[in-house]
């Protein structure tokens, strides 16, 4: 089915701001998620049918520095690399694999490391 996207900046967001400094983001905006371990974006996901669905996160990393998350589909955690995408306005995807029931899944996204996670653009189901 038609694929919906989710702005993280109307996710529910713990330490991390969100901010529109770095051009090419969709939306009002991003998320820049505080630098320290356990900052998370968390997102509220509709599925029309269960069964497998790509979950694409759009990301920014102007470093050099992979800036590994964890990411809980239904309290099932993933660790997921964001690797550097060469500027804080260049933005990439990275697709995570899951199965979803029909209805609604939560997706939360926590940094791992202590430089806290990517800039993050949005969550595509
Ligand atoms: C810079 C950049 C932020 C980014 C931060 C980081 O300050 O402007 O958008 O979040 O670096 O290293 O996380
Ligand atoms: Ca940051």
């Amino acid at each position: 089915s038609a694929s919906v996207s989710y702005e993280a900046e109307n996710a529910t967001i713990s330490q991390g701001v969100v901010e529109s400094d770095h051009a090419g983001y969709t939306g009002t905006g991003f998320v820049n998620y505080d630098n320290v371990a356990g900052s998370s974006v968390e997102f509220q996901v509709t599925a029309a049918a269960s069964g497998p669905h790509g979950l694409v996160f759009r990301f920014a990393n102007g470093t050099a520095a992979d800036r590994r998350m964890s990411i809980a589909v239904n309290g099932v955690t993933v660790n997921q690399s964001f690797p550097g995408t060469g500027a804080w306005t260049a933005w990439a995807t990275v697709t995570v694999r899951a199965v979803l029931e029909a209805g609604v899944t939560t997706v939360r996204a926590t940094a791992i490391t202590a430089d806290g996670g990517p800039n993050l653009d949005a969550l595509t189901v």
